[in-house]
């Protein structure tokens, strides 16, 4: 569509100049001015002409109609001038031959803004879960959200490098250390992994609340982790590597691999020049024992960066890392993705960074979401009152996995299917709404085949597949026959895809995706509903239909992929 757009825009540019030659509206303007009406009866594309009507001095009724009398183009069928509107009606033959051909051609990269990335490296820091405590729902958001963002900024040329920033540090160890020489038992722990971990950790967390002896032991045992301890240091890597395992299983039902996963623990060692920069530039000030650094100019409440005792703070390890990542990955932009609850805290950290002279503090981005609880279904947990996303996602698949047995017996794959579907459902459900808004998870609407949801899209995409595999042999390179207004508006619909990977991006939003799947995916089903394609009238247009099919697979199968979406072949 952007190219289409872009013709439209220089037939109107001439126009323009025509009627005033010194307004200085050039192309890129209008085609910026274009929207796409609520209603295709009143056009596919309109340019709204009081936008224009200051710099031309002359009334939007009048611009719109002087527009529409010398107007024509070769992508246009009908243009006019309605109520200060100039309104384009596109011709079907054309988008055929354009769109078709174009998603073709560029497959798997059709939709990329390619350009946009060029040269450039994105890092992003997601999911970080903090380690021997349950991986519950809270992170689905910045597990799912994070990684859509990744698969976006690929998409568009950049590099990428996903951070994992495990929180694997910190006083929980000691107390974990404590536990395990209490109660602990290595085998239990090899057996059932990280909700043997978390069994010790509220358990010891408990025996604190009655014992506060228990909890300098806890802080005797970090202290020891601290300064290199041999046995400490190793049953920390232990709880590490199982809690590892367990979201390794969480990840690869998403189909998520992050390139780093160094954690907090990894820059104990790099905050003392951070700390000690901070001190020299005359920015840390002491706080009753504590240092900070005020933010009440700019605001904030202070950023607290080293304890009473001189123990590091979590903004202190951020400053750290961040700086580290600069030198290593030369990043023309940092995203973090966290729930809306840590704004404050990204906030104050980057405002230090900034005073603390690094030029590329513009360069990080917070992106924040809001909070989810789940309704309705009983969901089984192990851990006491959170719901583990590992529980969700088991949950979502049994039940895709009980309707597949109802409706459709003889599939095979059955169980890769279901877990497809199942976590697709949940995945899809959770990105279809703007980010930032709390979202309140209902189980049977997230699983149901038909509404907007991950299985009636991922039911869709089948359905291409299917048609295609009954005509495997169509030729790809004939003339295209436009006989229906919905092969049009299946068309105009596959054209608007790198718009909206570009709006996406702009707004750090994969529910843009998430709507255009479902607009994408309702387009398609109002042509196979209406449009016969295999029984079609002649050989032609069968084929020009089943072009159409395999160029809504094609752009199905792109998005998907932008948001943790599994393509699946047979549902
Ligand atoms: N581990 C943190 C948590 O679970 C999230 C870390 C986010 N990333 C960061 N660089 N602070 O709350």
């Amino acid at each position: 569509m952007l190219t289409i757009k872009k013709m439209i825009s220089e037939e109107i540019e001439k126009i323009l100049k025509g009627i005033n030659a010194e307004s200085g509206l050039d192309a890129n303007t209008v085609c910026s001015m274009l929207e796409y009406p609520p209603d295709e009866k009143m056009g596919d594309l309109a340019l709204p002409c009081f936008k224009l009507s200051k710099v031309l001095r002359m009334a939007p009724v009048k611009i719109a109609a002087s527009i529409a009398e010398s107007f024509s183009c070769e992508a246009v069928d009908k243009a006019e001038a309605l109520n200060g509107y100039f309104n384009i009606y596109l011709s079907g033959e054309y988008l055929a031959k354009k769109v078709a051909a174009e998603v073709a051609e560029k497959g798997d990269k059709y939709g990329a803004p390619t350009e946009l990335g060029e040269g450039k490296t994105v890092v992003l820091d997601y999911s970080s879960p903090n380690v021997a405590k349950p991986f519950h729902i809270g992170h689905l958001g910045t597990t799912v959200i994070g990684h859509s963002l990744k698969k976006l900024h690929e998409f568009a040329g950049y590099k990428c490098v996903g951070i994992n920033y495990l929180g694997d540090w910190g006083t929980q160890f000691g107390k974990l250390i404590v536990a395990y020489h209490k109660w602990g038992n290595a085998e239990a722990i090899e057996q059932s992994g990280v909700d043997a971990l978390v069994e010790l950790y509220v358990r010891i967390n408990n025996a604190i609340a009655e014992d506060a002896t228990l909890a300098d032991e806890a802080r005797a045992e970090f202290r020891k982790l601290e300064d290199g301890d041999e046995e400490n240091i190793r049953l920390w890597k232990w709880f590490v590597d199982i809690s590892l395992a367990e979201y390794q299983k969480t990840y690869k039902q998403l189909g998520i691999e992050f390139d780093s996963y160094k954690g907090e623990s990894f820059y104990t060692d790099k905050m003392p020049a951070q700390v000690q920069k901070l001190r020299d530039m005359g920015l840390l000030k002491i706080d009753d024992g504590a240092s900070i650094v005020d933010l009440e100019e700019f605001g904030m409440t202070p950023c607290l960066i080293l304890k009473r005792d001189g123990s590091t703070l979590y903004p202190t390890r951020d400053i750290a890392a961040a700086v580290y990542r600069k030198e290593t990955y030369d990043f023309d932009k940092m995203i973090y993705v966290t729930s809306a609850g840590q704004s404050l805290h990204f906030a104050q950290w980057f405002k230090v960074v900034e005073l603390m002279g690094y030029e590329w503090y513009d360069k990080l981005v917070h992106v924040p979401y809001g909070t989810v609880s789940i309704n309705g279904a009983k969901l089984a947990t192990r851990t006491g009152n959170v719901i583990l996303l590992r529980d969700l996602f088991a949950e979502s698949i049994a039940k895709v996995a009980a309707i597949m047995d109802e409706k459709n017996p003889d599939l095979e794959n059955k169980e890769k299917i279901s877990e497809e579907v199942g976590v697709g459902a949940i995945v899809f459900y959770y990105l279809s709404n703007n980010r930032i808004r709390d979202i309140n998870f209902m189980m049977e609407d997230a699983l149901s085949f038909e509404g907007n949801t991950g299985p009636y899209v991922q039911y869709t995409y089948a359905r291409t597949c299917s048609v295609l595999a009954k005509s495997p042999d169509y030729d790809k390179n004939a003339a295209l026959k436009i006989t229906s207004p919905d092969e049009t508006s299946l068309l105009k619909t596959l054209s608007r895809f790198e718009e909206v990977v570009r709006e996406a991006i702009a707004a750090y939003e994969p529910s843009v995706v998430t709507r255009y799947i479902l607009d994408v995916a309702g387009a398609y089903n109002r042509f196979y509903h209406n449009c016969s394609i295999l029984g079609a009238e002649s050989e032609e247009i069968k084929n020009t239909r089943l072009v159409l099919t395999e160029a809504a697979k094609t752009v199905l199968g792109n998005a998907f992929g932008l948001i943790c979406l599994a393509k699946t072949e047979k549902i």
